[in-house]
């Protein structure tokens, strides 16, 4: 079954743009993505896959230190104690230039040269 139930996946489908982490030689880099590509290449299986026109030193990175992680957040999804919620997916990444899901990616993403594909081990919350 899918990690991306509930919450997560109310976070993730209300968010408007994604920060991509991931941990270089001199340090932490950041990139971003909008949750609506992700959501156009179908996020499923605990797999999400971002449309990679540059990540070139996030690609760099991953292929040096395979982890990564995303937050999402969102003021439109209500919460216990109020309004609006965070999520970190971790997981771990790697940049594909072939195969199906690249053909996939290039198909809606015509300047797409690669997927961005993100095997999730982990997610939580940021508010109570
Ligand atoms: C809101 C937002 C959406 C973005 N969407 C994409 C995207 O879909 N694909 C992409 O390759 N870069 C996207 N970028 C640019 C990346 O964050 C990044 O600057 C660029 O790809 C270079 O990556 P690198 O620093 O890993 O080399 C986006 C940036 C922002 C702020």
């Amino acid at each position: 079954m899918s990690q991306f139930e509930g919450v997560y996946r109310e976070v993730i489908e209300k968010s408007e743009w994604v920060a991509i982490a991931t941990t270089g030689p001199d340090g932490p880099h950041l990139a971003g993505c909008w949750t609506r590509y992700a959501l156009a290449l179908g996020i499923q299986d605990d797999e999400i896959v971002f449309p990679a026109g540059g990540y070139q030193k996030t690609s760099e990175n991953l292929r040096r230190d395979p982890r990564i992680e995303l937050l999402f957040a969102t003021g439109a999804v209500a919460r216990a104690k109020g309004q609006g919620q965070g999520c970190t997916v971790r997981g771990t990444g790697e940049l594909l230039t072939s195969g199906p899901k690249v053909d996939k990616a290039k198909a809606q993403f015509p300047w797409a040269r690669g997927a961005l594909v993100v095997k999730v081990t982990g997610l939580r919350t940021h508010l109570s």
